[in-house]
């Protein structure tokens, strides 16, 4: 089976601070997998070395079968990679039909199964508010409207990190609706989460992170069947 993504002995750096200690990450296709780990352990540094965003100073990164180490994040989009950072990402000044029809690609294979109209059928909320522009959204809004312009690039492995912070729980369950929705689209993803029961519930494999190492890799049935992993990791 060719992996989406495979990253290699990944060591990254922020100056003389030593956060990624040699990590092994991949991504198969169709794969959901949930990140975790608590505050501080490097879930969004990994996210980002994926991406392009930080450079590893040791290991690899291939996508699609492809070395793609230190190359720029947007060269990383183009191989079939979306990214929703921590916040939001969107055009403030740009309507929601301008946010969405500007993201609009074919995917790494030249698929289009994500068009305008069918990202805007899973988004009921956002099919009310087109002309509205970013910044009078919602919160909850906006991270829907930063997800859907990620699905408008018809990308191949979707990586949300934190999509549901901050969010009313009536919201941040619409949210857990769509990522079981892109799952089923056949799209993989990599979901970083507070929430470990949600992640759990929609992930077919779970990795926990503690400073930098991974530290657990297995499904969620096995992941709830060790509680004092989660308590030890996790803190719940
Ligand atoms: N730009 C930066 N410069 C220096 N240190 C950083 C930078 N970004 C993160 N760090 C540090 O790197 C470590 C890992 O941070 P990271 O953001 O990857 O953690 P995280 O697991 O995503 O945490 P959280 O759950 O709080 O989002 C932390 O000690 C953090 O303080
Ligand atoms: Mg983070």
């Amino acid at each position: 089976m060719e992996m989406l993504i495979d990253a290699r002995a990944l060591h990254t750096y922020y100056g003389a601070g030593h956060i990624l200690r040699g990590i092994d990450f991949r991504v198969g296709p169709g794969e959901t997998i949930g990140l975790m780990g608590r505050n501080g352990m490097g879930k969004s540094t990994l996210l980002k070395t994926l991406m392009g965003l930080v450079k590893p100073r040791a290991g690899s990164v291939a996508v699609m079968g492809r070395d793609m180490t230190g190359k720029p994040p947007h060269e990383i989009a183009r191989k079939g990679v979306a990214y929703v950072p921590e916040g939001r990402g969107i055009f403030g000044n740009l309507s929601v039909v301008e946010n969405l029809k500007m993201a609009a690609r074919p995917g790494s294979r030249g698929q289009r199964d994500w068009t305008y109209d069918r990202v805007l059928e899973t988004f009921p909320r956002l099919k009310e508010r087109l002309g509205h522009g970013g910044q009078q959204l919602s919160g909850g809004e906006q991270q829907m409207l930063t997800i859907g312009r990620a699905l408008m690039t018809n990308p191949d492995v979707l990586i949300l990190d934190e999509a549901t912070e901050g969010l009313a729980p009536l919201i941040a369950r619409e949210i857990w609706r769509i990522c079981a929705l892109i799952r089923e689209s056949g799209i993989s993803s990599v979901i970083v989460d507070k929430n470990w029961k949600h992640v759990a519930r929609i992930a077919d494999r779970n990795v926990i992170l503690v400073k930098g190492e991974v530290v657990f890799s297995g499904t969620s049935d096995e992941l709830r069947a060790r509680p004092q992993l989660l308590e030890q990791y996790l803190g719940v």
